[in-house]
């Protein structure tokens, strides 16, 4: 078949993709026929590949105990992390842990299901854009596909949730959203006021934190899991994100720029907090939006459920007034929430890359 986009679906075999991606399979169902090797579209070019990244034994991201969440040691830990790491554990953030187990034993519920009932939520057939199944991140443009299953809700209403999303987890993820909105002010008030902002008016809260979405992740046992990747090396581009995992591990952060990586090993009953893009964009370059990625693995299924804090999609995401007020020069240039995010969703994961879109060019 003839391409211009050296699109792995229009140049590669067309059954297996069809199998995956339109009828609704999913690499589950690949994983579960048993295959031996690991089909060549998923492999991904050399420099992608897991061996070929230093990972950093007996170093961790920081954990932060969320229970004196206003304590000035606790404020000023999360702030100093934010800036420093990126990414941080938490513990005691209020969010009941029943709610966690019940999002984690919906979210393979989900996945559970027959092909058919799945792919009713795919692309072409999903009755709106704002509820999405599907495989890797952006397959049509994709070099090599990721191994992973995702089902991807965006938030609007109460309303469009009981009638659009799949009955077998949409009251498990709306209490998720719910039960963290308290975990969510609590984060915001702190890294804001370390940005000297004391103020959240009616035009920076839509810009913090307009918008929810809540993605179910699905990474299933990988034959041959050093020639793939679970997520691609991608920086998130909500204000922050709240990552819930089980506890199989593979989520890797990038360690300062550089070429080693850190594994977030599991810790049970916690929740994982990544500043992304639009932090990074609102607070000039101070908060960290790190590059992460998650390695496939060899004999056990993974899941994992972030929940996504981002700006309204008609928001206009720039630096604060107060982050330049010391007469730092901004970095980045005012963009549409909405521009941004389509520019993320349409291109293959590459790192860092996505906040280019925003940067000024001549600094
Ligand atoms: C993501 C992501 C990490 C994980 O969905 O953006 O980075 O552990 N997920 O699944
Ligand atoms: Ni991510």
């Amino acid at each position: 078949m003839a391409t211009t986009n050296g699109s792995i679906l229009a140049t590669q075999s067309w059954d297996l993709t069809d199998f995956v991606v339109n009828k609704g399979h999913g690499v589950k169902g690949l994983s579960e026929m048993g295959l031996k090797s690991l089909p060549k579209q998923f492999h991904q070019p050399l420099e992608e590949r897991f061996s070929e990244k230093k990972i950093l034994d007996q170093v961790s991201i920081p954990l932060i105990d969320m229970s004196k969440w206003e304590s000035p040691e606790v404020a000023k830990s999360i702030c100093d992390t934010a800036e420093n790491w990126g990414f941080f554990q938490i513990v005691n953030h209020g969010v009941p842990l029943e709610v966690l187990e019940r999002v984690k034993e919906a979210t393979h519920r989900f996945f559970a299901l027959p092909a058919e009932e799945k792919r009713k939520y795919s692309k072409e057939n999903s009755p709106i854009n704002n509820v999405r199944y599907g495989s890797s991140f952006v397959p049509h443009v994709e070099r090599a596909l990721e191994w992973k299953d995702f089902l991807s809700l965006f938030y609007v209403s109460e309303e469009e949730t009981s009638a659009f999303w799949p009955p077998v987890c949409k009251d498990e993820m709306l209490e998720y959203m719910r039960s963290s909105e308290v975990l969510i002010r609590r984060l915001m008030h702190v890294l804001v006021k370390g940005l000297n902002v004391k103020r959240i008016d009616e035009i920076r809260e839509p810009m913090l934190l307009g918008s929810r979405r809540v993605n179910l992740n699905y990474y299933p046992m990988c034959p041959n899991p050093e020639l793939t990747v679970g997520v691609g090396r991608h920086s998130d581009i909500s204000t922050f994100t709240i990552l819930l995992q089980d506890d199989i591990g593979g989520l890797h952060v990038r360690k300062d720029n550089g070429t080693e990586w850190i594994h977030v090993a599991p810790i049970s009953g916690s929740l994982i907090i990544n500043v992304g893009d639009a932090l990074q964009i609102m607070s000039n370059g101070r908060y960290k939006s790190v590059e992460h990625c998650v390695i496939a693995n060899g004999s056990q299924n993974r899941i994992s459920v972030p929940l996504f804090v981002n700006p309204k999609p008609e928001a206009i995401l720039c630096p604060f007034p107060e982050v330049l007020a010391n007469g730092e020069k901004p970095l980045y240039k005012p963009v549409l929430c909405a521009d941004y995010s389509r520019h993320f969703y349409t291109k293959a994961h590459d790192g860092k890359k996505t906040i280019d879109f925003a940067k000024i060019s001549d600094i």
